[in-house]
């Protein structure tokens, strides 16, 4: 057993509680390591306000969600009429649900530019990767929240959204079918599918992203964060082993977030008060309709956090298709020509392409589609291992790359654009162009990254107090 520490005896009451605490539990060990000496970059700027933000709409949606729990009933005859009792009925319980319905879209709002914050300043590199995976993988919990969440007031688009999606699943050789069948409790979308989602949305992928929270938050601080210098400030430390550019967490940058939570709050409390449909892009107006599934809607989309990836999705036509091919075999051939691989391995990269194009042929594009929808979202695991830039920043980086960076901005705009949209021929071209785009600015970084003439980096950050 550790030794326990003796508070002095001319302590006050409250520091002998503490000492008492401490001697059972490291409460002073963490606010220290974690808040108090904790060491952060001085030179952030406003692109670091939103992990703090994300950890407040997380702990949003948790107690609202929990108040809506309280009246919600996850029953097909009763869960529509359910949500409406919550917004005419139940005491606040309009803005309960409309803090939820907003908090889900403003999740993703703050999530989308959390990470390409990380993505413009090179944070996902080493020795950060671990970080940059869970927040990959929270990524896709809250993809899998949202979807669930989304089942729940059981209008429209919430029948015929899970309706679609989860058919996508029997694309899939083989076990599809039966796949879709495990998901949805049923043969069509029903009562068991709203049991399970509930289940699901409520506790399982919350406690798994809680999970994941934290430990992107320990990974962080293990390494400690970066900056928009992309400078590791822990390579200059003072004589008592602190970071020369680094100030405590506390009270320096809670003050500071402070800043972003209150402009934070006041947008998001003039959407719940002002516009909490938000044109139909954060409540669909068909989901205002009971679910009927005797009715399909003429035209289903997903919310708008969804819609680049359904756009992808759509992309993938069997015209598509031939596209994908050529670009297998491209990439095969420049593979075995360009580098300097070993004969089994060349054998392997042919034998491979061959496999997969005779894949192609034989299985459905529906199936591709859903690969590269998948794709899309795990290609981000790889971020770290994709990019060769010498300079981390892009600040340091030839500037021809901040063109590169906002026509991938510009992409993503437009697929989620498309995918908001009902199909037509100069959308679906359009979105194939915007899916080649999409993953060429992955899959081609390891060698566009490594050219031009980066700029010196700085030894230090650059910081002009304000
Ligand atoms: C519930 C969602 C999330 C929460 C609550 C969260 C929270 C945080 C917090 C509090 C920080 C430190 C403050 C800051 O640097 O802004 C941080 C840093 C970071 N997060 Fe997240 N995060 C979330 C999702 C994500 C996602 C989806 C990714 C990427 C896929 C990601 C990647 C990163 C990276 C790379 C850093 C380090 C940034 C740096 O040091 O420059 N996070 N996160």
């Amino acid at each position: 057993m550790a030794t326990m520490k003796e508070a002095p005896a001319n302590a006050s009451a409250a520091e002998k509680l503490m000492t008492w605490v401490d001697n059972r539990f490291p409460a002073t060990k963490l606010y220290n390591e974690h808040l108090a000496e904790y060491y952060a970059p001085k030179n952030f700027n406003f692109w670091y306000f939103f992990g703090s933000l994300a950890l407040l709409v997380l702990v949003i949606q948790i107690v609202t969600g929990i108040f809506l729990v309280m009246h919600y009933k996850p029953d097909a005859n009763l869960a529509f009429a359910s949500v409406e009792y919550i917004m005419r009925d139940v005491p606040w319980g309009w803005l309960v649900r409309y803090m939820h319905s907003t908090g889900a879209s403003a999740f993703f709002v703050v999530v989308y530019l959390h990470m390409f914050r990380g993505m413009i300043y090179g944070s996902y590199r080493k020795p950060r990767e671990l970080v940059w995976i869970f927040g990959c993988a929270i990524f896709l919990c809250l993809m899998a929240e949202a979807f669930m969440g989304y089942l729940l007031p059981w209008g429209q688009m919430s029948y015929w959204g899970a309706q679609v999606i989860v058919n996508l699943f029997t694309a899939i050789p083989f076990v599809g079918p039966d796949l879709a069948l495990l998901i949805r409790g049923d043969y069509v979308v029903g009562d068991a599918t709203l049991n399970r989602f509930f289940s699901f949305h409520v506790i399982a992928v919350p406690l798994v992203l809680l999970g994941l929270v934290v430990a992107h938050i320990i990974a962080l601080h293990e390494v400690g964060s970066n900056n928009p210098d992309g400078v590791e400030i822990k390579a200059k430390k003072d004589s008592a082993g602190r970071p020369l550019d680094g100030i405590p967490f506390h009270p320096y940058y809670t003050v500071h977030d402070i800043l972003g939570v209150s402009v934070f709050l006041l947008i998001f409390s003039a959407i719940i008060f002002f516009a909490p449909e938000l044109g139909g892009y954060f409540l669909e107006y068909n989901n205002f309709i009971p679910a009927d599934p005797l009715k399909t809607p003429l035209h289903i989309a997903p919310v708008w956090y969804f819609t680049p990836y359904y756009s992808v999705l759509r992309a993938i036509t069997a015209e598509m298709m031939y596209v994908l091919m050529a670009f297998a075999v491209a990439g095969a051939l420049l593979a075995v020509l360009k580098f300097k691989l070993s004969g089994l391995f060349k054998l392997v990269i042919v034998g491979g392409t061959a496999a997969l194009i005779a894949m192609m042929f034989a299985i459905d594009a529906k199936f591709w589609g859903v690969v590269g929808m998948g794709g899309a979202v795990v290609i981000l695991f790889f971020l770290p291992w994709l990019d060769h830039s010498p300079a981390k920043s892009l600040r340091y980086r030839p500037d021809w790359h901040k063109y590169v960076y906002a026509l991938f901005v510009l992409n993503f705009l437009l697929l989620g654009y498309l995918g908001v949209q009902p199909v037509s021929p100069l959308g679906e071209r359009l979105s194939q162009i915007g899916t080649v785009i999409y993953f060429g600015f992955f899959l081609l970084m390891p060698w566009w990254s490594r050219l031009g003439e980066p700029k010196p980096v700085p030894e230090r950050v650059t910081f002009a107090a304000h």
